[in-house]
């Protein structure tokens, strides 16, 4: 009986080290996450840079600027590849085009990656 007693009690301390462990590896995940989200928005780009990621490397990502933030086109690659028809938007700020017409739907459609540097 007495024994018994003992080991549900050490059971349940080794519950709740188990939860206790689950928890902080929680938090330690969403933190690390948060923190890398928020250094990518913090990525700042020059116009300079931005024109490597043109789509016309396959090996590399394809991003456009737009409106101070610069976002990560490549899942819709087939639009901004050499010969798609929206490839003269990629690798640089396409503010003024993309007021015109796109600027919504890349908006809603692709992730910021960074910023870009303001052009003296
Ligand atoms: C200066 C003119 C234009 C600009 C800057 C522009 C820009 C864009 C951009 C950035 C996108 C988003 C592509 C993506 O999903 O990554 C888009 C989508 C699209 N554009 Fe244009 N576009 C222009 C004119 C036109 C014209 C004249 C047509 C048709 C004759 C057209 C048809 C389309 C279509 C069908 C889509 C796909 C819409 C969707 O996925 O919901 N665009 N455009």
């Amino acid at each position: 009986m007495k024994s018994d007693m003992l080991r549900i009690k050490t059971k349940g301390v080794k519950m709740k080290t188990k939860m206790g462990v689950v928890f902080v590896a929680l938090v330690l995940v969403s933190v690390i996450y948060g923190v890398g989200r928020g250094s990518d928005r913090e990525r700042v780009y020059s116009v300079e840079e931005l024109g490597q990621f043109d789509g016309s490397d396959p090996t590399k990502p394809i991003y456009i600027g737009m409106d101070g933030l610069v976002y990560d086109v490549s899942a819709g690659k087939e639009y901004y590849v050499t010969g798609g028809p929206y490839h003269d938007l990629a690798g640089k700020d396409s503010s003024e085009e993309l007021k015109v017409a796109g600027g919504e739907i890349i908006r809603r459609k692709y992730p910021v990656v960074g910023s870009l540097k303001k052009s003296k």
